[in-house]
């Protein structure tokens, strides 16, 4: 279960943390450098970045300042070229891509711009696809995904193809497949960039809610300054590099 406790008492931002430091996400001196047809590109120069379970965190910047590449080389899905990430205390930088797929399966959930999801599958067959995929019995599988669509309030639409549903209800079956195994840290690059602000505001009610309910970690790129504003903390960059990190003091409405 996820670790990090509550009292009801804290401030946006403030956290009782497990642990020795609380932190679920560390990051120092992180270099990457994409080599491409013998062009070199510093996408990130030297980022230290701490993030504390349970945290809300919202990454902004021009386009093409680092924030993707930065998602991929802390969650492991891309090689660092220099400096040290651990990951619920774990080196990500030492281990064999058996084991970061692995760990990646187990603590990790993604939501992408694009829904990524399988045009051919129903909605519940797209949320209990990484349950199959880890070995789950199918049975099982899909009581959990049944629970995750209502979760994200779709029960209904179980059996519909993306194709069939509205672009928010898609974006919730890629929340509800990302959340199916209760995952530690959820990435996500863009959750409403495709989205217009209604509907980018359900979204971003039902992550906020989760992140509470849940107690899950969200490290959230947006270049929407109310999705920003929803998390308990901002992350600037530009150019490779952190510019600014500083908590939102607004409340994050939807009760909190
Ligand atoms: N696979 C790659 N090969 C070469 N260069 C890359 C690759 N991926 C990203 N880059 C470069 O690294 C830099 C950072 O890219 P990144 O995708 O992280 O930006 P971003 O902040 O996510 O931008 P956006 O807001 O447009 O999504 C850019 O200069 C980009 O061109
Ligand atoms: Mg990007």
């Amino acid at each position: 279960m996820i670790v990090g406790k509550r009292t009801g008492l804290e401030e946006p931002g403030e956290f009782v943390a497990d642990g020795v430091d609380g932190l679920m996400i560390e990051a120092a001196g992180v270099q990457k450098v994409f080599e491409a047809g013998g062009l070199r590109v510093r996408a990130l120069r030297g980022v230290d970045l701490g993030i504390r379970r349970g945290e809300m965190v919202a990454i902004m910047g021009p386009s093409g300042c680092g924030k993707t590449t930065l998602l991929n080389v802390l969650s492991g899905l891309d090689e660092l070229t220099g400096g040290e990430v651990r990951v619920d205390g774990e080196p990500i930088r030492g281990m064999s891509d058996r084991r970061r797929t692995r760990f990646r399966a187990e603590k990790m959930g993604f939501i992408f711009q694009s829904y990524n999801l399988i045009p051919v599958l129903s909605a519940i067959e797209n949320v209990e696809l990484p349950l199959l995929v880890a070995g789950k019995k199918p049975k099982k599988a899909r009581r959990w995904a049944l629970d995750a669509l209502e979760m994200v309030g779709l029960p209904e639409q179980a059996d519909k193809r993306p194709a069939e549903m509205s672009g928010g209800q898609q974006q919730r079956v890629t929340v509800a497949r990302s959340l199916v195994n209760n995952p530690a840290i959820v990435w996500a690059d863009e959750p409403t960039g495709a989205l217009d602000s209604e509907t980018s505001k359900g979204i971003m009610d039902l992550l906020v809610r989760l992140n509470r309910e849940q107690r899950q970690t969200f490290v959230l790129v947006t270049h929407d300054a109310a999705v920003a504003a929803r998390a308990h903390r901002t992350i600037l960059m530009r150019d490779g590099n952190i510019t600014s990190d500083e908590p939102n003091g607004s409340p994050r409405g939807e009760g909190e």
